[in-house]
């Protein structure tokens, strides 16, 4: 099992980077912490001084991620911060509103951008970052809705997919390096950004298992995990269905 002690996470507070940072806590890890909102982050840097030991390290920031031009800085304090970086989690992202979407062609960058561009800015910076140091793991959070564009999503699937394309090409690169690229590709996930979303079903997780899975394929050092695993099924089925008969589904 590989140890983890020195990790760096992007969308901290999201509901599942949260789930995820406490498993890292209760494992020993110092954790660096990067969020937007200033309330959720403080609230969340105390509850992790509550629960971390004397020998742990936490700390973080507050910023827009889509401010680019500051992702260098934040990576070089972070390193500051921890001596090292194990693995880094990036877990930004914004799930876009339907009617905007289709009305609003700015809006519809703008989340390419928070999801997928900014996002891949921020991985090549991080990479690099671990080739200098000869090691390190990079956990990005992209989604099952990026196997296949659908009509009621497709602006986040096509920004999930762009990051899914571009991990895989990374992983490829990086496979004699001893850098470690892990897609995670969770199904519906009960958090702040689903909370509109009417009737969960039992194809719903909670974002405390989703972290366990994560935490579990990381150890294990996986490349593309789907999360619950029965969305991988789900998905080769979907991803079969000849184009003639999937764009006349309402999916
Ligand atoms: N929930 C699902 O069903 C599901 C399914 C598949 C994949 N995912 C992916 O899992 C990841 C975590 O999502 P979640 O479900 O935990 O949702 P969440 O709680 O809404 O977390 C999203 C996080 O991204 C942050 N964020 C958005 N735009 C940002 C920006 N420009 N700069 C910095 N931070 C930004 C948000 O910050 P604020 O707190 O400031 O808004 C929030 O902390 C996301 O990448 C999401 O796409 C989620």
């Amino acid at each position: 099992m590989v140890i983890y002690k020195r990790a760096l996470v992007f969308g901290a507070t999201s509901g599942i980077a949260q789930e995820i940072i406490k498993i890292l806590i209760t494992e020993g890890c110092s954790v660096y912490c990067v969020s937007r909102n200033i309330n959720k982050h403080e609230a969340l840097i105390k509850d992790l001084n509550v629960r971390k030991d004397i020998s742990q390290n936490i700390g973080g920031e507050v910023i827009d991620l889509n401010r680019i031009e500051e992702h260098e800085n934040i990576i070089y304090r972070a390193l500051d911060f921890l001596g090292e970086i194990d693995v880094v989690f990036m877990a930004q992202g914004v799930l876009p509103e339907h009617d905007k979407v289709i009305k609003e062609p700015a809006y519809v960058i703008d989340c390419i951008n928070t999801n997928a561009t900014n996002v891949i800015h921020l991985i090549t910076i991080v990479t690099n970052v671990l080739l200098e140091q000869e090691r390190g793991s990079i956990v990005v959070l992209s989604s099952v809705a990026g196997d296949r564009g659908r009509q009621s999503n497709y602006v986040y699937g096509c920004s999930k997919g762009m990051l899914s394309i571009f991990l895989q090409g990374l992983r490829n690169r990086l496979v004699n390096q001893n850098i470690h690229v892990m897609t995670v590709k969770p199904g519906f996930v009960d958090t702040e950004m689903t909370k509109d979303i009417q009737n969960k079903g039992i194809l719903w997780a909670q974002p405390d298992s989703v972290a366990r899975s994560i935490i579990k394929a990381l150890k294990k050092k996986k490349d593309i995990v789907y999360i619950p695993w029965f969305w991988q099924w789900i998905m080769l089925i979907i991803k079969v269905i000849p184009e003639k008969i999937f764009k006349r589904l309402s999916l």
